[in-house]
């Protein structure tokens, strides 16, 4: 079985910008293609959710089409721009006869359902084994209450379904249930402007996750639909709106996935700050920092931006909270209980149990193998976490390596790395099901949470050796920060990009086209591993270093090398600048007599002239200018501890690396 195992973590500091939102990248994209006019859609989501939707789409004839993207995507924390763009048919499909496979996307059968039944072709929606055991019935009655033909083709139901023109009646008020998804509601109301008609639908039942019925009204006001709401249980659609295209819209960040990132903070120290969704935005799911605030975390709320932090002392929080209007993120706080000061209650979640998997029970076996006692109720989770680990120490004990099964449920996976925090090695398994809706989810969470060791030290300190032997002992990535310096100096060079055109290197510099393997450097096709290590790239990676533009325009690339298990950095500013939170900071220095003879050695060795004396003057004179330099001087961090190496050879200097390593219990 594929798996992934996350190393014991220990905080989590940093920033991460979001994906895209699910839940309005698949609404904007149904309404972009209803609508009369060309909708630019920019950040959406793309992941297997939007996926199935683009396709079927494209399989109904709407015209999309990705506008080619930014040449960063893929190098900062692996996302960036994706933008679509969406030739809206004025609500008449045209295509009128196809099979739609819908994977488990929720947020596309259903409203693509309702859609279909009333835009008059012959259309099959189908879906993964689960999608065929996730109710529909409801949103099929209410269709049928308006003469619409749409057939369950297994059980009833549940699709897979198949659906038939018909001439639609619009008499009397629709009467639906809400009770078991609101994306039944949902889904009526994008779908029936289509009918010109004037609509009412009356909920026969209460209403569940309300929120997301806020961000279906809110978007189609944008598509210039408005719907009238009294309380939530009457909708009204006047006669005669129709969906215009707005034009450009951008996708928010996704607040559901926001809460993985806002726990780690709130478990694992803080800050953890997260870019795309703020206090103005339509997701309800912005509203799990409230929970996470009534635990005790303290949060600050920005207009793009939220940022947690764990309390001010002691530990979260237990809660009793009805969780009716977060289904979603609800889920993370049931991990992060694992967390809290005692039982914590979480109430009025039965959607839970319809969901990509029953939720309800499988977040209950799953909590208990960490060694929580779970409650499971028809609507509600009790969860009191592992016991402290002694009288001291209020830190929880976890169960030490468990397995967690994900059952094809993205949230799962993502919820429960968080466990990690608890300081246990934890194993994924099918981590891979995070693709639904954050397919960087992993990435992102090691940018905040991977361990890293920052090494510097002046030239010929032996820093570059024994940094990749220490990343070998533990199995971490190895970042040569030097060699991307070197790289830019070099694509300069290649380009006729004059060495202090700082916009011009820098923008090189931020799109370096360059791979690392197997020990070899490859820039655009070529093998340049020894290349870059010539004088003349070496001096003019020592002047493209100094411009802080250049520098900037590395931060992302040099940060997306933190990936689990861990990473061992070396460089000049890893651990000021890059990684300023670094588990382990190591300033590695020797004589420059030590060095300049290290050097000689090395020299001689391959049949190159030397000269002792030319040598140790050429590094006193580089470790003044080094020293000097405005631009992240070469100089020892206050919290990093110094190795001497004059009187060591690499193995004693691995060794002294590791004992540092080893006390931060990495
Ligand atoms: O470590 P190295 O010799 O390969 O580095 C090449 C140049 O880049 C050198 O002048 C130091 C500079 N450098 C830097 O300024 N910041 C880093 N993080 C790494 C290297």
């Amino acid at each position: 079985m594929n798996h992934l195992d996350l190393p014991p973590l220990t905080r989590a500091v940093g920033t991460v910008r979001l994906p895209g939102s699910k839940s309005i990248s698949n609404r904007m994209l149904l309404l972009a293609a209803l609508a009369e006019g060309t909708t630019e859609i920019r950040d959406l989501l793309d992941s297997d959710d939007t996926r199935v939707m683009l396709a079927a789409l494209q399989r109904l004839g709407v015209g999309v089409l990705c506008i080619p993207g930014n040449p960063l995507r893929g190098q900062g924390t692996a996302l960036g721009d994706n933008s679509w763009r969406v030739e809206g048919c004025s609500g008449v499909f045209p295509v009128k006869d196809a099979d739609l496979f819908m994977g488990n996307a929720g947020t596309a059968i259903r409203p693509l359902t309702a859609a279909l039944a009333l835009s008059g072709g012959h259309y099959r929606l189908s879906g993964v084994p689960r999608m065929h055991e996730r109710p529909i019935g409801d949103l099929v009655d209410g269709l049928l209450q308006i003469g619409a033909d749409v057939r369950y083709m297994a059980n009833p139901g549940f699709p897979p379904l198949a659906i038939h023109p018909a001439g639609v009646k619009l008499t009397g008020p629709i009467r639906l249930r809400g009770d078991v998804s609101s994306q039944f509601l949902t889904a009526l109301l994008m779908a029936l402007p289509l009918t010109g008609q004037a609509v009412v639908i009356e909920m026969t039942t209460e209403l569940i996750s309300r929120p997301y019925i806020e961000i279906t009204l809110n978007l189609m006001a944008r598509f210039g639909v408005q719907v009238q709401r009294e309380a939530w249980q009457r909708f009204t659609i006047a006669a005669g709106q129709r969906y215009r295209s707005p034009g450009v819209l951008h996708v928010e960040g996704d607040a559901s996935a926001a809460s993985y990132f806002l726990a780690a903070g709130a478990i694992g120290g803080g800050p953890v700050r997260v870019d795309g969704v703020g206090r103005n935005s339509i997701q309800g799911d912005v509203r799990f920092a409230e929970a996470l605030a009534a635990m005790g975390a303290r949060i600050e709320w920005g207009e793009q931006h939220i940022a947690a932090r764990a309390p001010e002392s002691g530990k979260l929080r237990a809660f009793d909270l009805d969780l009716n209007h977060i289904p979603d993120a609800a889920m993370t706080l049931a991990v992060a209980a694992l967390f809290a000061d005692g039982r914590c209650v979480l109430r009025n979640i039965a959607s839970w149990r319809v969901k990509e998997t029953d939720r309800i029970a499988a977040m209950a076996t799953e909590l208990r193998k960490l060694g929580a006692i779970v409650e499971e109720g028809a609507d509600h989770l009790v969860v009191s976490p592992p016991a402290a680990s002694s009288a001291v120490s209020s830190a929880p004990t976890f169960n030490v390596g468990a397995a967690i099964d994900t059952y094809d449920d993205h949230r799962i996976a993502m919820c429960f790395s968080l466990a990690a925090l608890g300081g246990v090695p934890v194993t994924i398994n099918d981590p891979h099901c995070v693709n639904k809706t954050f397919p960087d989810y992993f990435d992102a969470l090691a940018e905040i949470t991977a361990p890293v060791i920052a090494i510097d030290g002046p030239s010929a300190s032996g820093k570059g050796t024994v940094a990749e032997r220490v990343a070998a002992v533990l199995g971490y990535h190895y970042l040569d920060s030097g060699s991307l310096y070197r790289l830019a100096a070099l694509a300069a060079l290649q380009a006729g990009v004059a060495l202090d055109d700082e916009t011009g290197v820098a923008a090189l510099a931020a799109g370096l086209p360059a791979t690392f393997a197997g020990g070899r450097i490859v820039l655009a096709g070529d093998d340049v591993t020894d290349a870059i290590r010539s004088e003349e790239i070496s001096a003019g990676a020592s002047k493209v270093a100094a411009l802080p533009t250049v520098r900037a325009s590395l931060l992302a690339r040099q940060r997306a090398y933190r990936r689990f298990p861990g990473l061992v950095a070396d460089g000049r500013d890893m651990g000021s600048v890059v990684f300023p939170a670094a588990e382990a900071k190591v300033f590695l220095t020797a004589s420059a007599e030590a060095r300049a003879e290290r050097r000689y050695k090395q020299l001689i060795g391959k049949g190159m002239p030397a000269n002792m004396h030319a040598l140790l003057q050429d590094l006193q004179e580089r470790d003044a200018r080094d020293a000097q330099r405005s631009v992240a001087p070469l100089r020892q961090c206050d919290d990093a501890d110094l190795v001497d190496t004059t009187q060591l050879d690499i193995e004693q200097a691995v060794a002294a690396v590791m004992s540092i390593v080893r006390r931060q219990q990495l």
